[in-house]
């Protein structure tokens, strides 16, 4: 494969500003990175075992080269171990092992490993330093980027949380050469999901470039993870606590989040279930005569052409799913809100969807 140049990005956030490296197969490089930019400083290294198994030792052979001083800790992969009891293991190590304030976390894997770690990084001595090094690519594109930390409890997902920027992302493309095909296509729910609220040349790349992208073409998959990333820290340099415009990255997120949050969080990848949320909230924008039909087309036919579902399967009742919505933080007096495409690469926040105009659109959307 041609070698990809490093890149970098950055995210504006006043003293709380980093930058976004990506990289095709420079993970070697990981150490003496962090050595440069935040100097000499104590590292836990946390995992998930899958990557650990995968990625683990090309990881530690880096921070080793560089000279840091480091130790890892390893949890068992999947959404599971998202919440506090895997928290508190974390802190209890880094109590026991007597880690300073100035140490360095760095979260090494996909989105649940990211949060988990920027969590105890936000909260560990009110606050120490991590880093972020996304192997899957929704947190190359996604959870890697904006500083949502977090944890499940069993009363919600992500209910227990913190805004922690991290202090670098460290993207080494390569690391996706190991991620199954079915989660590399949940992650590109969210690329799709940038291309229409913010970018129709994007969009129209994907279209053109998905094989190539789907087929981890350094150029393509590079173009693909910076456009997307460049996105996500434009609209977070911009409203870093989602008090506005952040709440554009929910598209597709509303109906979605109903749907995994009905079917318990198993049944559907979270970009799966953003791929159904993103047809609906489509479907609902050329009923209401925001967006054209064949915008809609466009969308249908990427999710699909992608793999990722664009019907509901006939089992979920359509009521079932709008009861599921109610009870989001996103809902007033029968009202939801909503982010709809008014064209490809463009969407306005809707606060005034009848549940009505919902039903028909998530009934028409049935297997
Ligand atoms: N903080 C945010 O802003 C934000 C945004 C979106 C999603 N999230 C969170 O991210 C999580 C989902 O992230 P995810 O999809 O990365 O899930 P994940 O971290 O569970 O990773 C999915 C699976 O892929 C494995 N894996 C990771 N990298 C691999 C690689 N390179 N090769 C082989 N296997 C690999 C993992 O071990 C895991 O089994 C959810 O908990 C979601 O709430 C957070
Ligand atoms: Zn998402």
């Amino acid at each position: 494969m041609r070698p990809m140049a490093d890149e970098s990005l950055f995210v504006p956030l006043g003293e709380r500003s980093y930058p976004i490296l990506i990289t095709y197969d420079h993970l070697a490089r990981l150490g003496e990175t962090i050595r440069e930019r935040m100097g000499e400083r104590p590292v836990l290294l946390v995992s998930d075992d899958r990557v650990d198994g995968l990625h683990g030792k090309a990881a530690e052979a880096a921070l080793g080269s560089a000279g840091l001083d480091f130790k890892k800790y390893v949890f068992p992969a999947g959404e599971s171990s998202k919440n506090l009891e895997t928290c508190a293991r974390i802190w209890t190590f880094l109590l026991e092992n007597n880690y300073p304030r100035d140490s360095v976390l760095i979260a090494l894997g996909g989105g649940v490993v990211g949060d988990v770690t920027g969590f105890v990084a936000a909260a560990y001595m009110r606050g120490v330093p991590y880093v972020q090094v996304p192997t899957t690519l929704l947190a190359m594109v996604d959870s890697s980027v904006g500083g949502k930390t977090g944890v499940n409890h069993p009363l919600g997902k992500n209910m227990i949380g913190a805004f922690h920027q991290p202090a670098l992302v460290f993207i080494d493309l390569a690391t996706l050469k190991t991620l199954p095909p079915e989660e590399f296509r949940a992650g590109f729910a969210e690329v799709i999901k940038y291309g229409v609220i913010r970018d129709e040349d994007f969009f129209a790349f994907c279209e053109t470039e998905r094989e190539a992208i789907f087929s981890l073409d350094p150029a393509a998959l590079g173009r693909t993870v910076r456009t997307s990333c460049s996105i996500k820290a434009d609209v977070v340099a911009a409203d870093e606590r989602e008090a506005g415009i952040r709440a554009i990255l929910n598209f597709g997120h509303t109906v979605g989040h109903a749907i995994e949050s009905l079917t318990g969080y198993s049944r559907f990848r979270h970009g799966e279930a953003v791929a159904i949320g993103m047809i609906a909230a489509g479907l609902l924008a050329v009923r209401l005569g925001y967006f054209d039909s064949a915008s809609q087309e466009r969308l249908e036919k990427l999710v699909e052409q992608s793999g990722l579902p664009a019907c509901i399967p006939a089992d979920l009742a359509t009521e079932e799913i709008i009861e599921r919505l109610g009870r989001d933080k996103k809902v007033r007096g029968g009202r939801v809100r909503f982010v709809l495409p008014e064209a490809i690469g463009r969407v306005r926040i809707e606060s005034d969807i009848s549940f009505s105009a919902l039903k028909d659109v998530l009934d028409e959307m049935k297997e």
